[in-house]
């Protein structure tokens, strides 16, 4: 793995971040999005990874079959936000800017990711009226995953120790902000914004085809029984974990001595993590914390 220094925590207009996501904070504020447009949103660690590969799977898997091969799923599905060093030694190559990245997409519709609160999306997003899959993962599965991920990956700030890193948590000082804010934003905006699909992670691990049958509504695509056989097949835990076109294995700044990326995939790793006095102490501050009755996480399946 290279390292590159971890970055600062800083308030960005009531918002956690780092400067790795808010750099080219004006062109993505200026970012013009096309009514084809479908994108990925999702906090941290909530099962993005696994929507993109799906998303990316029913448009292109049939007309582009050699990409499977030939380009990282991180190619094809690029985050917004991203302003990283290049990927390539060398202290003259340029930056990475996610807003150039999905510019230079030939494929249509592009398919793109963020983090982003709701609050934050560019105002052409609205103005295009695209369509976007949010994906929303249990709050303490969603940290547990989250802490792996931020020890493993140095473009992320330190974690800390694990009983540090929850309190930090329920203080809502994580980059990308408040988990709480962040999935009942997204909640409330989906109630006045039909083109808002809002998945959650639990569902899609209990019955993986039908969440590829809801997105296919939503999307309104329609894949023959062998395709979306092969797409149920193909984003699997286990194949996408061996998968090196989807797991991450050659990214420079993640330590896979660590971690992995694609880790456990499970519903209820938390319990392997929260004692019984830290997981009675969230789940009081939680209900304080998350006052809409109709958002509803599921800790088990
Ligand atoms: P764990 O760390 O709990 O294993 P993101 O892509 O948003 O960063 O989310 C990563 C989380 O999604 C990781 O959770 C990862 O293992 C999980 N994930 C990725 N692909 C998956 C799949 N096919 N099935 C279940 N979980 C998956």
């Amino acid at each position: 793995m290279d390292e590159i220094s971890r970055p600062e925590l800083f308030d960005f207009h009531g918002v956690w971040m780092t400067h790795f996501y808010t750099d080219n904070w004006e062109n993505i504020q200026n970012f013009q999005f096309r009514p084809d447009d479908v994108l990925i949103a999702s906090y941290p660690k909530a099962g993005s990874t696994w929507v993109s590969y799906i998303l990316d799977l029913l448009h292109f898997g049939q007309t582009l079959p050699e990409r499977e091969k030939s380009v990282p799923l991180s190619k094809r599905v690029f985050p917004l936000e991203i302003a990283f060093p290049s990927l390539q030694p060398g202290p003259s190559q340029p930056k990475l800017y996610g807003t150039d990245l999905i510019n230079n997409l030939s494929t249509s519709p592009r398919i793109f990711r963020t983090h982003l609160p709701v609050q934050f999306l560019p105002k052409s997003f609205w103005e295009q009226n695209c369509k976007i899959v949010y994906v929303a993962r249990n709050a303490k599965d969603n940290m547990v995953s989250y802490f792996h991920f931020e020890g493993m990956t140095s473009f992320h700030p330190e974690p800390g120790d694990w009983s540090s890193y929850l309190q930090r948590f329920m203080e809502e000082k994580m980059v990308f902000g408040s988990w709480y804010d962040h999935v009942t934003g997204w909640w409330e905006k989906k109630q006045s914004h039909p083109n808002i699909h809002y998945m959650f992670y639990e569902d899609l691990v209990e019955d993986c085809g039908r969440g590829i049958d809801n997105l296919c509504c939503f999307l309104g695509l329609s894949p023959s029984s062998e395709e979306k056989d092969m797409i149920t097949r193909r984003v699997q835990f286990d194949d996408m974990k061996k998968n090196d076109m989807v797991n991450h294995s050659n990214f420079r700044w993640m330590d896979f001595k660590k971690s992995s990326f694609i880790r456990k995939g499970k519903v209820g790793d938390w319990k392997n993590h929260f004692t019984v006095a830290q997981s009675e102490t969230f789940d009081e501050d939680y209900k304080q914390k998350m006052k809409n009755p109709t958002l509803q996480f599921r800790t088990e399946v």
